[in-house]
């Protein structure tokens, strides 16, 4: 088992009015939901990476710097409950996600399906005199090739994993790739494949009679897709005022529009790693590389386009979407080692392998994304974003306890969200507090 361990059976993600809890209740019913072995929450309390093992981790450090972890509800994926942590500053983007899975998962929840991780890493060959003999050679020796690049990674063969594949890709008339290909298991791998690269670059070269330029990893992890799907009841999806097919309409309108306009489809796509990097962050994974694999593989097809679309249903009876993209994540090795918080997210998140994670934050992408198409497409985003931006703004201005709520609230009243408005707020609210504190001021 994945350090993803500890999954219970019969853990529900559905908390209802999990959010008015205050957050010691929120840990609790979370410990409670995943049972004794995973139920210390309390390294949260410095961001789960204390100063040595951070000293660990990068160089130069000077401290730690934190991110608000939330709790993803209501996600089913291929008929599992899961709680998905998320690690994002952005304000709405946990309660939309789970907003928009509790509306998939009146449809059946998502489908996903992944990929074998199959990570490349790339031998760059230069002056190549010819292409085709350097192929044939490399085609000649690959048995070899394979049995020497699973010598490098032997650990990752005892567990099933290994050298699956070697590819050439021609770049120009005397410029070989080779693509090695290797099954990384719950490794993210990219030191695995590094590693490999490095081993086989000498031999690769001599094959080709090139020179051997870059050895390293692609980040366009097109071997290991995750593919999600979801049906959501026209139903559900009614807002702002609108019955639910004209908000299935308005969604597939809007996703058409991604398709037709790379300026909307890089927002589109925002949308989608709005979740995505969340989980990925939260998990201790390497999000930089997901979200270079995400937009390479968005233009791919030389034009840049939408990684999720939508469509109406069923006469529009029903909203049906899929999402496709790299997805390279790992449950063991990199920042788990260290850092506790990624740990416990995991343990939270409780997926049994690589597979399975890629699989639900594919479809934490796919919420994300109907989530914001159905708040643009009607009532726009502006008024739930703003009321919890006001949270921000009232903890910005030195609100504390409850008065964060109560200054919040009173700026999303006024529609208006300056720090000065919520320092005057917050000044009247003080006042007041004392005064009823202090009756003698009164007096
Ligand atoms: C904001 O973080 C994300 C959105 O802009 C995504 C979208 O426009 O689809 C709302």
């Amino acid at each position: 088992m994945s350090q993803g361990g500890g999954k219970l059976p019969g853990r529900s993600s559905r908390m209802s009015g999990f959010y008015r809890l205050p957050l010691a209740e929120r840990r609790a019913q979370l410990s409670a939901a995943m049972g004794a072995p995973g139920s210390d929450l309390g390294c949260l309390d410095d961001g789960g990476l204390d100063l040595d093992a951070a000293n660990d981790l990068i160089e130069n450090v000077i401290g730690t710097y934190s991110l608000p972890l939330g709790l993803g509800l209501n996600f089913v994926v291929n008929g599992r409950d899961y709680l998905v942590p998320m690690c994002v500053e952005e304000p709405s983007v946990v309660a939309a996600a789970s907003n928009a899975a509790r509306m998939v998962r009146s449809g059946g929840g998502f489908k996903a399906d992944a990929d074998p991780p199959i990570m490349i890493a790339q031998v760059e060959l230069r002056d190549v005199p010819d292409l085709g003999r350097a192929e044939a050679a490399i085609a000649a020796a690959t048995p070899r090739l394979l049995a020497e690049a699973d010598l490098v990674i032997g650990k990752l063969v005892e567990r099933g994993g290994g050298a699956r594949a070697i590819v050439p890709r021609r770049l120009g008339p005397h410029e070989l790739c080779i693509h090695l290909e290797i099954d990384c298991r719950d490794a993210m791998g990219a030191n695995l494949v590094n590693g490999v690269a490095e081993a086989l670059a000498p031999r690769l070269g001599e094959l080709s009679q090139g020179r051997v330029g870059l050895r390293i990893l692609s980040n366009l992890a097109d071997r290991r897709r995750v593919r999600v799907r979801c049906r959501v009841p026209a139903a559900e999806l009614a807002a702002g005022g609108l019955p639910g097919p004209e908000v299935v309409a308005a969604i597939a309108a809007a996703s058409r529009f991604a398709e037709l306009d790379p300026y909307r489809a890089a927002t589109h796509n925002k949308g989608i790693m709005n979740g995505v990097d969340a989980v990925a962050l939260a998990i201790g994974n390497d999000w930089r590389g997901i979200e270079a694999g995400a937009h390479a593989y968005a233009a791919l097809s030389g034009r840049y386009r939408p990684l999720a679309t939508w469509s109406a249903a069923s006469g529009g009876a029903a909203l049906e979407g899929q999402l496709e993209m790299p997805m390279a994540v790992g449950t063991v090795g990199g920042a788990l080692r260290v850092h506790r918080g990624a740990r416990l997210s995991l343990a939270i998140l409780a997926a049994d392998s690589a597979q399975e994670v890629a699989g639900v934050i594919g479809a934490v992408g796919l919420a994300s994304n109907l989530a914001a198409l159905r708040a643009l497409a009607t009532e726009g985003i502006q008024r739930g974003h703003m009321e919890l931006h006001a949270r921000s703004v009232a903890r910005g201005v030195g609100a504390e306890g409850d008065l964060v709520a109560r200054v919040a609230a009173e700026l999303a009243h006024a529609g208006d969200f300056k720090p000065e408005r919520a320092q005057a707020i917050l000044d009247r609210l003080r006042m007041l507090n004392s005064t009823v504190s202090n009756p003698e001021v009164l007096k």
